[in-house]
C-alpha cells in the first residue's frame, strides 16, 4: 500500500512457470477489492490450501466479540494500564471498543509467540507502547520497534514476537484498508512533498521466512484464522507460510510515530492536520511533541469540542497532556458523539503563553458510533464522565 515492491525471486511474468529446481511453484495472488484494488503474487513452496484438519477456538475478551450493552451515554476512560500481561501476541488480546468499521484493544503479551494467525476480519494496525520485536509473516521478517505502527494487511498469516518476550501494544482492526490518507498522495500515488511523513519512512519486510524446525516445531503446524468474530485453528501437515518470492503492494509495514512530521498553525489546527492512516470510516491520527500555535494570544490548548458525527477516542502515551487531568500513559478516553466535550478544567487557561507541547498520543474518529465491550466495562473509570464538574486530583 505504500510503493511497490519485491523480495526474493519472481518470474518475469506472473502466471507463467517459475520453477525451483524441478518442482513448480504454486503462484498466489492476493488481491483486495476484488480485483480492482492493490495486490501482491506469491509464490510458495508448498500450497497453503491443504490443511487436514479444522478445529475452534475462543479467546476470552477477544473472540467472540461481547458487547455490553443498556449503558447511559457517558464521556468514558477506559484504563488499559490496568489490564495484565498474560499469554501470546494472540491470547493475549483483548477487544475494547468496535463498530462495523473498526475494533480497538490491547495485548500485553509476555510470552513467546506460538501459533500463526490470520485476520480474515480486516487489516490490522499495531501501535507499540512499549517493547519493540519482530513480525514472521509470509511476507518475510520484519523488525520494529518502540513507538512503531506496524500495518498487517487482512489474510496475512503472521506472528509476533516481543522483544525481551514481554511487550505493551494498542491494536485497530479495520474492515478496510488501513492506508495512507488520498489527501497526502498525488495523482501518482506517490507520498507528496507536503505529507507529514515520506516513502522513507515506511520500513518493509527485508528478509524471507525460512522454515526451522526448530522455530516451527514439527507437524501438524497450526494457523489460527478470525473470520466474523470467531477463531478457526487451521492445521497443516507441511508449513504452509514459506515463500521463494513476492512482489506487489500488499505486504506488512512499520512507521515510527516519531517520524511524523507535525503541523503548527497560526491559531490551533484541528485534529484533521494529525492524520496518519485512514479507511472507510474512520482516521488514525498521531499527536507528537511539536511547537504550538504562533498567534500572540493563540490558546494552544485544544477548543471545547461537539462533533456530531464521530466518536473519538484518544490513546495517552507520554508527555503531559494539555487538556486532561486523571488521565495516564495507557488511557483511552472516548468521547461520543451526541454530547460536547472539552478540556478540564484549568487547563485551557494554562495554556496561555506556552509555545510547546511534549504530549505524545493516537487518536481515533469514527463515522459510526463505538460500541464497548463486556472486558472495557470491566477496566473502566466510572467517574470520567463527571470528572469536569467534581474535584480534580
Ligand atoms: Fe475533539
Amino acid at each position: 500500500m505504500i510503493h511497490r515492491h519485491q523480495l526474493g525471486k519472481v518470474p518475469p511474468k506472473p502466471h507463467t512457470t517459475f520453477y525451483e529446481g524441478d518442482k513448480l511453484l504454486m503462484e498466489q495472488c492476493v488481491t483486495r477489492e476484488g480485483f480492482d484494488g492493490p495486490f501482491s503474487i506469491l509464490y510458495f513452496r508448498k500450497p497453503p490450501t491443504d490443511e487436514t484438519r479444522v478445529d475452534t477456538m475462543t479467546v476470552e475478551g477477544f473472540c467472540p466479540l461481547e458487547e455490553k450493552t443498556d449503558l447511559p451515554l457517558h464521556r468514558r476512560h477506559i484504563r488499559t494500564q490496568d489490564v495484565p500481561s498474560g499469554g501470546d501476541f494472540l491470547t493475549a488480546r483483548r477487544t475494547i471498543l468496535f463498530n462495523d468499521d473498526i475494533q480497538i484493544g490491547v495485548c500485553k503479551p509476555d510470552e513467546p509467540a506460538k501459533h500463526f494467525f490470520s485476520n480474515g476480519d480486516g487489516d490490522e494496525c499495531w501501535f507499540a507502547f512499549d517493547g519493540g520485536g519482530v513480525l514472521e509473516s509470509i511476507y518475510g521478517t520484519l523488525p520494529f520497534k518502540k513507538h512503531d505502527y506496524v500495518i498487517i494487511p487482512k489474510v496475512t498469516p503472521y506472528r509476533i514476537h516481543p522483544q525481551g518476550g514481554s511487550g505493551t501494544f494498542l491494536v485497530f482492526e479495520a474492515a478496510s484498508m488501513v492506508d495512507v490518507p488520498q489527501q497526502w498522495r498525488n495523482r501518482s500515488g506517490q507520498i507528496t512533498m507536503f505529507a507529514p511523513y515520506t516513502h522513507r519512512d515506511f520500513r518493509i519486510p527485508q528478509e524471507l521466512l525460512e522454515f526451522d524446525e526448530s522455530k516451527h516445531g514439527k507437524p501438524p503446524y497450526p494457523l489460527v484464522i478470525k473470520r466474523d468474530n470467531r477463531l478457526t485453528i487451521h492445521l497443516f501437515e507441511h508449513f504452509p507460510h514459506e515463500v521463494v518470492g513476492w512482489d506487489g503492494f500488499m505486504y506488512p509495514v512499520a512507521f515510527n510515530i516519531h517520524d511524523y512530521q507535525p503541523k503548527t498553525g497560526l491559531v490551533h489546527l484541528p485534529p484533521t492536520t494529525h492524520t496518519t492512516f485512514a479507511g472507510n470510516g474512520y482516521v488514525i491520527c498521531s499527536f507528537v511533541p511539536r511547537k504550538t500555535d504562533f498567534h500572540e494570544n493563540a490558546i494552544p490548548c485544544p477548543y471545547g469540542h461537539a462533533a456530531p458525527d464521530c466518536d473519538e477516542i484518544l490513546y495517552y502515551v507520554d508527555g503531559n497532556f494539555t487538556s486532561r487531568k486523571g488521565i495516564e500513559p495507557q488511557s483511552i478516553s472516548l468521547h461520543p458523539m451526541g454530547i460536547p466535550h472539552g478540556p478540564h478544567p484549568g487547563t485551557y487557561a494554562k495554556s496561555v503563553g506556552t509555545d510547546r507541547t511534549n504530549e505524545l498520543a493516537v487518536m481515533c474518529d469514527t463515522l459510526k458510533r463505538l460500541r464497548m465491550t463486556k472486558f472495557a466495562d470491566s477496566i473502566e473509570d466510572k467517574d470520567y464522565h463527571f470528572s469536569w464538574t467534581r474535584r480534580q486530583k
